[in-house]
């Protein structure tokens, strides 16, 4: 049997903060308790196979194939970033067993290529920093899959810790770790409703903020003042996302603050402008989803909102300590489809 290597990383929920990893913003994600383990066993032929708790039948790719929209896209792509960073010089045998559900803006395609090259750097004895680790799985996403996506979900599940939350600047790939503030926790809760970022929306999102870009010239939409963008002559919708874009990153700044001074009711206020700029300016919520976040502050959440990609997936909210059993009977038994996912706090 061929010498195996492991690779972990967790899910991750952000806290706040939604599309402006990709305009120059910052985000504030935290990392989940569920996760994902590969075990990686160098090969000398230049296969892929793969095997998985959530899948029945094994897969078998070959290196130079390309992404075809297969479960097992992601592997292949981490594994050529590999061979790229010769960190392994041919294909591998993976093993893979995850507690993350696909699907959900937990970060799970994230998790799966961070996690499989940190096996591959173990393979290796050595190479790429987690902070180059994630722009490396970056990069599998945006050339390999094609997915548009920004640096936040590789940076969180490379570098995030269990208890804190990553205060991360996209633009510098600057970050604090913040201890989340005793007696209250970061509830996920699943909509229902699934997602993939390769169904066009997310990538739609990213053509209107470029396009808002050419305009303005610049690539930070979240440094532009408010009075600029609200006195410009442009079309409704470049303009409306920009603003939720910059409004959004004063939030995550606020929001840091908040988490600092423990003042979770200004958090959760935060939350809630956040959820209704997602929903009124970007445009990536859906009405189930407005719904379960109404429900969940009505039921006593500080604060709530979508989290993630947006268009499905889970939301987040956050709860007094001890709170959780009973705001969670009661959101349940309205929104029978929702289901509880995990959650993050201090302790
Ligand atoms: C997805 C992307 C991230 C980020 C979020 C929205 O999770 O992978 O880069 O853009 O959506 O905040």
């Amino acid at each position: 049997m061929a010498e195996t290597f492991t690779g972990t990383a967790p899910g991750r929920v952000n806290l706040i903060g939604e599309h402006t990893d990709y305009n120059g913003g910052m985000v504030l994600p935290a990392a989940l308790s569920i996760g994902l383990e590969v075990t990686l066993a160098p090969r000398t032929d230049s296969a892929v196979a793969v095997t998985s708790n959530g899948y029945d039948a094994p897969a078998i790719r070959e290196l130079s194939d390309d992404a075809v929209g297969e479960w097992s896209d992601p592997c292949v792509g981490a594994i050529r970033e590999a061979n790229a960073l010769d960190l392994l010089s041919g294909g591998a045998t993976l093993d893979l067993h995850s507690t993350i559900p696909e699907g959900s803006g937990l970060s799970s395609s994230a998790a799966l290529i961070v996690a499989i090259l940190k096996a591959a750097r173990e393979a290796a004895g050595g190479g790429p920093d987690d902070v180059e680790l994630a722009i490396a799985a970056r990069r599998v996403e945006n050339y390999y899959m094609g997915v548009p996506c920004g640096i936040m979900d590789q940076m969180a599940v490379a570098l995030a810790t269990p208890g804190t939350a990553m205060a991360l600047d996209t633009k510098a790939l600057s970050y604090d770790l913040v201890a989340l503030p005793a007696g209250f926790e970061m509830a996920v809760v699943h909509s229902g409703l699934t997602r993939k970022l390769t169904d066009g929306r997310y990538a739609a999102r990213k053509v209107e903020c470029d396009a808002a870009k050419r305009h303005f010239g610049t690539e930070d939409l979240c440094l532009l003042d408010e009075a600029t963008v609200e006195a410009v002559d442009l079309d409704d919708i470049p303009k409306r996302r920009t603003m939720h874009c910059l409004t959004e990153h004063a939030r995550v700044k606020y929001a840091l603050a908040a988490m600092q001074a423990c003042d979770m009711d200004s958090f959760g206020a935060l939350m809630n402008e956040s959820h209704a700029s997602m929903r009124d300016l970007f445009e990536m919520s859906l009405p189930e989803i407005d719904a379960l976040v109404e429900s969940a502050t009505e039921f006593g959440a500080l604060g709530a909102r979508l989290t993630g990609g947006g268009f499905g997936g889970c939301i987040v909210a956050c709860l007094k300590s001890g709170q959780r059993e009973a705001w969670l009977a009661k959101l349940l038994e309205r929104h029978p489809d929702a289901r509880f996912i995990d959650a993050v706090s201090a302790d």
